[in-house]
């Protein structure tokens, strides 16, 4: 797995690490017992960086579960998503309470009450107990608001949605990132799973990726993101351990050219 510098951060992450949006909001014995299968085969595959939020019900306790013992081999991207700076601030106080006192990246959601919440993270990265600033937007409608924020000079890291078909951070949002060096994290890099739900191109269409360590639709989405220099994670959600390991074997170079990205563009029928 290849590890590398979120940006102006000084974080290193792998290039495919994990997200928890519905696959960690669950209960019950078993469901528990099978995220902590998940969460060691993604820390035997290096894709150890897992982002979270008050937003996902229970995973980011559930999350906190599996990691007990083992909290120094992953680093945490969770989220302040409170529409009051009281509220933000008892979120930070939970969060840092499940991930023991530390928390590597540190988003606002969805942009939510942005400059509230940053005065109160700002003073948590100055006493050391938030090592990295970042903020989030699905959506491009709110993609001018992202700039503004990337723009202040505050945050280390956007994420952001990138994939074959979701591609409006091309425009504006990847130069920028790149001009402030900033950290690049992709949300959805499989359109929240729908692209991998269609029929998957076939043995032999997948062929000439081969030498570039890809045999499954799933790798050949996820290397087509981080081939781009600009995306230095993508964070797959899932709830199988045999897709963590397919996931987490794209995170390593040879990474494509333009003509495999063409390539696989042109294999989703988007070309
Ligand atoms: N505003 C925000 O900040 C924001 C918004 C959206 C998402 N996010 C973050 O980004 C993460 C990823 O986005 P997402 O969860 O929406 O979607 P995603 O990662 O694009 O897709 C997840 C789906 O892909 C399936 N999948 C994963 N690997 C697979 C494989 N190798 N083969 C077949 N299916 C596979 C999973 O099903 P299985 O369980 O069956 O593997 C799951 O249903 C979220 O979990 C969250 O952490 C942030």
């Amino acid at each position: 797995m290849q590890i590398r510098k979120l940006g102006k951060s000084g974080l290193l992450v792998p290039a495919v690490g994990m997200g928890t949006w519905r696959t960690f909001d669950i209960r019950g014995k078993a469901a528990i017992a099978n995220a902590r299968l998940v969460v060691d085969s993604a820390i035997a595959a290096g894709a150890t960086f897992f982002d979270s939020s008050p937003m996902y019900g229970e995973a980011e306790r559930v999350l906190s579960q599996t990691l007990r013992g083992r909290r120094d081999a992953v680093q945490i991207a969770t989220k302040v998503w409170a529409d009051t700076a009281s509220r933000g601030r008892a979120q930070a106080k939970l969060s840092l309470l499940y991930f023991e006192g530390r928390i590597e990246l540190y988003q606002i959601h969805n942009l939510l009450l942005w400059e509230e919440h940053l005065e109160m993270i700002e003073q948590l990265k100055g006493k050391g107990k938030v090592l990295a600033i970042g903020a989030t937007h699905y959506n491009s409608l709110s993609f001018l608001e992202l700039r503004r924020v990337m723009e202040s000079g505050r945050i280390d890291a956007v994420q952001i949605p990138y994939n074959i078909e979701q591609r409006e951070v091309e425009k504006d949002i990847l130069p920028l990132a790149e001009e402030l060096d900033l950290g690049v994290i992709i949300m959805r890099p499989f359109g929240g799973g729908s692209q991998l739900k269609r029929r998957p191109p076939s043995e032999a269409e997948l062929a000439p990726l081969a030498t570039f360590g890809v045999t499954t639709w799933a790798q050949a989405l996820l290397k087509w993101i981080l081939s781009d220099p600009r995306c230095h994670t993508a964070i797959p959600a899932t709830s199988s351990s045999a897709h963590v390991l397919e996931n987490s074997a794209a995170g390593e170079p040879p990474w494509f050219g333009e003509e495999e990205r063409k390539y696989v563009l042109r294999l989703a029928g988007k070309v």
